[in-house]
């Protein structure tokens, strides 16, 4: 079973190993999954171009090569670099010992030039080979040459918007597959409806607040997207609950956008209406948070500034 590997960011760890797990699973759920601090190993039959793909915090990622107990130019690894014209070599060091990587890539990369015909290229390679250590074991492991992920464009901004980062990582921690729809009943300028779209995710935003629907329709037109946008109070969401399979919202702070009622009475209604085996995803600030009774769902706290820590609940 071909092996990959994920180096995730450290920003947001408990998030960006979640959402590697739930997107693994969701391809395949036979699919192994290892975690050493932030390098995620996943044995499956999902490439890993794939699974990068809809990821958020993921910096590098590639396929396995093999343990680094034997030489790194054998046969197998050969085939690899066989019609490679351009390489370079990085050492990704996650382990407590120190070493000078440097000199490690460029030795590595000297004897790969020697043995085959591929050159070193420093900015973008066709193939980059990985030295991996960690405190537990070392592999070798290589990535192609992947085309820059497209991203939506937003042209219509306003103070209370989500950061795409979060906005798409929430909808990830939903496992929602393509083709299948969210539904944001706060949708503001329409980031999830965007980040929800770039990943083929079908979506429906309602906002009660006009200006916030035009602006949502003129973020999506600029993309060709399709998503439709309800004027509507979020209750709304009861009587569209046979379109969509899941709901992904970050809830009105009370700050910057208008409001129909306190934070907390919107999140008390919200949770009493949530139609029974849909996934969801809800953002809201921390201090609403102790006077929820929920049972079954997964809860974070992302620490944003002094005065802002917001939880996240997903199922
Ligand atoms: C925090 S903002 C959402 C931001 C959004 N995630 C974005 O990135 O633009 C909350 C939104 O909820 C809307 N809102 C407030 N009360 C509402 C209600 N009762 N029903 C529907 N929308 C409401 C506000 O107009 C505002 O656009």
């Amino acid at each position: 079973m071909p092996e990959s590997f994920f180096i995730l960011s450290k920003d947001y760890l408990e998030l960006a190993i979640d959402e590697v797990t739930t997107i693994v699973k969701m391809y395949d759920r036979f699919a192994k999954i290892k975690i050493i601090s932030n390098l995620v190993i996943v044995q499956s039959k999902t490439n890993a171009n794939k699974i990068s793909d809809r990821l958020t915090f993921v910096k590098t990622s590639g396929q396995i090569l093999r343990k680094m107990s034997g030489l790194f130019l054998d046969q197998e690894n050969f085939q690899v670099l066989k019609n490679t014209k351009t390489f370079v070599c990085r050492v990704i060091n996650l382990s407590s010992n120190q070493f000078n990587t440097s000199e490690l890539e460029n030795s590595m990369g000297d004897m790969i030039s020697k043995f085959t015909n591929a050159k070193v290229k420093l900015e973008n390679p066709d193939i980059t080979v990985y030295l991996i250590f960690t405190n537990e074991e070392n592999f070798f492991g290589f990535s192609e040459k992947i085309k820059e992920r497209k991203r939506p464009k937003k042209i219509k901004k306003y103070p209370h918007e989500l950061d795409w980062k979060l906005t798409r990582v929430m909808i990830n921690l939903t496992g929602l597959k393509k083709g299948q729809t969210l539904c944001d009943p706060f949708c503001g300028t329409g980031t999830t409806l965007l980040e929800s779209e770039s990943m083929g995710i079908n979506a429906i935003g309602i906002d009660f607040d006009q200006k916030m629907c035009e602006i949502s329709k003129e973020n999506l037109k600029i993309n060709g997207y399709k998503s439709k946008i309800l004027k509507s109070d979020f209750q709304e969401l009861v009587k569209i609950s046979e379109k969509f399979d899941g709901i992904v919202t970050d809830l009105p702070y009370g700050r910057s956008s208008k409001i129909s009622e306190k934070p907390e009475d919107i999140l008390k209604r919200l949770i009493s209406i949530i139609p029974k085996h849909k996934k969801i995803a809800i953002m809201f600030k921390k201090e609403l948070d102790p006077k929820m009774k929920l049972k079954g769902l997964k809860k974070y706290q992302i620490y944003r500034h002094k005065s802002l820590t917001r939880t996240i609940l997903i199922k």
